[in-house]
């Protein structure tokens, strides 16, 4: 299978806070972020791999900032390292000043899929490569957060987390 590029699967998706999606301070409902995460990363798993994808686990996820009743939210989301079946998706989330339009991130996350077949079993998908300097940086550290994500998920072992221990050696 032929490596594709981050920006193959780069996906944008711009939407409006609305008075049934805000917490009582009239702030974006971190859920209804996460939910909006979780969409576009799904699309952008789906366009780099052409399979179903399945969220396997959020690694990372940091709200940063409030986004206000009103505001135009912004989630941009892309492939920055895949494995055998497994992809990590980046998101960052920015917002738009009604005024002047520019735009200020919000949040950023981490999450991962994983490209299933029609049982639900994981598939192959293709690799990822990375061109630009941030490109290059994500696909580096993508590996030490797999390997953090699987062992707290207790499916690996802390010892053979190799790129962990090069990091406290
Ligand atoms: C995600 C899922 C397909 C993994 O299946 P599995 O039987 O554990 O399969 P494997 O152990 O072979 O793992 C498959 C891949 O997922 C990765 N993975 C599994 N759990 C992970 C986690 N917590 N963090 C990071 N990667 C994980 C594995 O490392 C492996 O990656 P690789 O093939 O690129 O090396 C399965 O757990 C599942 O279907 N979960 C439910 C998904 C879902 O419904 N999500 C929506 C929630 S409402």
């Amino acid at each position: 299978m032929q490596a594709k590029n981050p920006k193959e699967s780069r996906t944008i998706v711009t939407d409006l806070v609305l008075p049934s999606e805000t917490n009582p301070l009239n702030n974006l409902f971190g859920g209804e972020l996460l939910a909006r995460m979780d969409r576009a990363a799904s699309i952008a798993a789906r366009r780099h791999s052409r399979r179903i994808v399945v969220t396997a686990s959020v690694n990372h996820v940091a709200f940063n900032k409030v986004i206000p009743l009103g505001s135009v939210v912004t989630v941009e989301a892309a492939v920055s390292r895949a494995f055998k079946s497994s992809m990590e998706i980046v998101l960052d989330v920015w917002i738009e000043d009604r005024e002047s339009g520019k735009r200020s991130k919000a949040n950023e996350a981490i999450y991962t899929f994983v490209a299933v077949d029609e049982t639900g079993a994981p598939v192959r998908v293709p690799g990822i490569d990375p061109e630009t300097e941030k490109e290059k940086e994500r696909f580096e550290a993508a590996l030490r957060r797999k390997q953090l994500s699987l062992v707290l998920a207790g499916k690996m072992q802390p010892q053979d987390a190799t790129e962990l221990k090069a990091i406290f050696d």
